[in-house]
């Protein structure tokens, strides 16, 4: 790949000071020199209602499937929300995955970060692999970054400052940087329609 590679976060939490919106921060400071890495902005994408897309698909949604489509990987941010993700992060994969058959996912290079409480958002990252699977996404396995009671890592500025996190982030984006590099050889996968 002679080109940059291009990155595009996603934070599951729109809360000021989340702890995920600040591990992607994190991820983009520590990337491998030369990468670009771009944050979606999903404050603004409204509840998914199937009328409203036959109408016309709202801009921030637009805007958001274009920059997963520009994108060479995707790292998702999501805390746990009782055991899964949150609705607000389903919410915006399900609208930029309609139409199936043209939705930006499929064949995409995907990393999973999470903070959480005493289950380090393991039961969120499952159910998030399961989704990104029905999509077509290629999944980065290893390293997981899911980081147990997250309030202890960083500092009163919300700030990441626990050095061993800080580090495993550094390793799973070294990591996602190779993957990325090999998947883009791959043959992108179509989404199945459903
Ligand atoms: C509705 C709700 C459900 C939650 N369920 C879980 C959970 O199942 N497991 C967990 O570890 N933390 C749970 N938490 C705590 C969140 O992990 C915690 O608030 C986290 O900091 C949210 O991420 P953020 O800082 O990026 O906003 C829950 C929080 C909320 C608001």
């Amino acid at each position: 790949m002679d080109k940059k590679i291009h990155i595009l976060g996603i934070s599951g939490s729109l809360r000021n000071g989340s702890y995920n919106r600040e591990l992607l921060v994190a991820a983009s400071e520590m990337m491998p020199e030369g990468i670009i890495f771009e944050f979606a902005d999903i404050s603004q994408i409204p509840l998914y209602n199937e009328d409203d897309y036959s109408v016309a698909i709202p801009d921030s949604v637009l805007q958001l499937k274009d920059q997963i489509r520009r994108a060479d990987g995707i790292v998702i941010a999501t805390p746990e929300y009782n055991r899964s993700i949150p609705g607000v992060l389903k919410n915006v994969i399900d609208w930029a995955s309609r139409p199936r058959n043209t939705q930006p996912f499929s064949g995409k290079p995907l990393a999973i970060l999470g903070a959480g409480g005493r289950s380090g958002t393991v039961g969120a990252q499952g159910h998030l692999k399961q989704i990104a699977a029905a999509l077509g996404m290629q999944i980065l396995l290893e390293p997981e970054v899911a980081i147990q009671r997250a309030w202890e890592k960083f500092d009163g500025d919300g700030k990441l400052v626990d050095e061993n996190t800080r580090q495993l982030i550094k390793d799973q984006m070294a990591a996602f940087n190779v993957f990325i590099l090999s998947a883009s050889e791959k043959e992108i996968m179509p989404g199945v329609p459903v």
